[in-house]
């Protein structure tokens, strides 16, 4: 059994140890926001948060995780949305939107260790994926973001 934390709620599973997390999100605890693209740690639609830092879930087999603390798309906010999700939608980021959790993840981690990154800190640390072309939207989400959350005006 391997017993972690998903979105607060304390998880145990009887699968293998070598079961990557992104299968045990989806499949044992129907967390499916959470996406599978290339399973090979490339794209980043899988992009969850391990002990508050972005990881692509497809990588992470369950059994090195024990006793961490997950969080997935469906746990970044319960309420009114975190300023990520809702710069998100104020800059009208997603097209086709299935890149989507993952980056607004991996954009969460990023502004939670630098509330002012700059252009090189976005592109140094969001390395997913997005087929449709959304990064310059992206960008200015990510700064809408940061705005948002250092208490400064649009
Ligand atoms: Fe995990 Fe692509 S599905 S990086």
């Amino acid at each position: 059994m391997t017993s972690f934390t998903v979105n607060g709620q304390p998880v145990h599973y009887r699968l293998d140890p070598r079961t990557p997390l992104l299968w045990a999100l989806r499949d044992a605890s129907n967390l499916t926001g959470t996406k599978y693209g290339c399973g090979m740690g490339q794209c980043g639609a899988c992009t969850v948060h391990i002990d508050g830092l972005a990881r692509r879930a497809c990588q992470v087999p369950i059994g090195t995780i024990e006793g961490a603390f997950v969080t997935t798309i469906e746990g970044l906010s319960r309420d009114r949305g975190h300023p990520v999700q809702q710069a998100w939608v104020a800059e009208a980021v997603p097209q086709c939107g299935f890149c989507q959790p993952g980056m607004i993840m991996a954009a969460a981690a990023l502004l939670e260790r630098n509330a002012n990154p700059s252009d090189a800190d976005i592109d140094a640390a969001i390395t997913n994926l997005c087929r449709c072309g959304t990064y310059p939207r992206i960008r200015r989400a990510i700064a809408h973001a940061g705005r948002v959350i250092r208490g400064e005006p649009l």
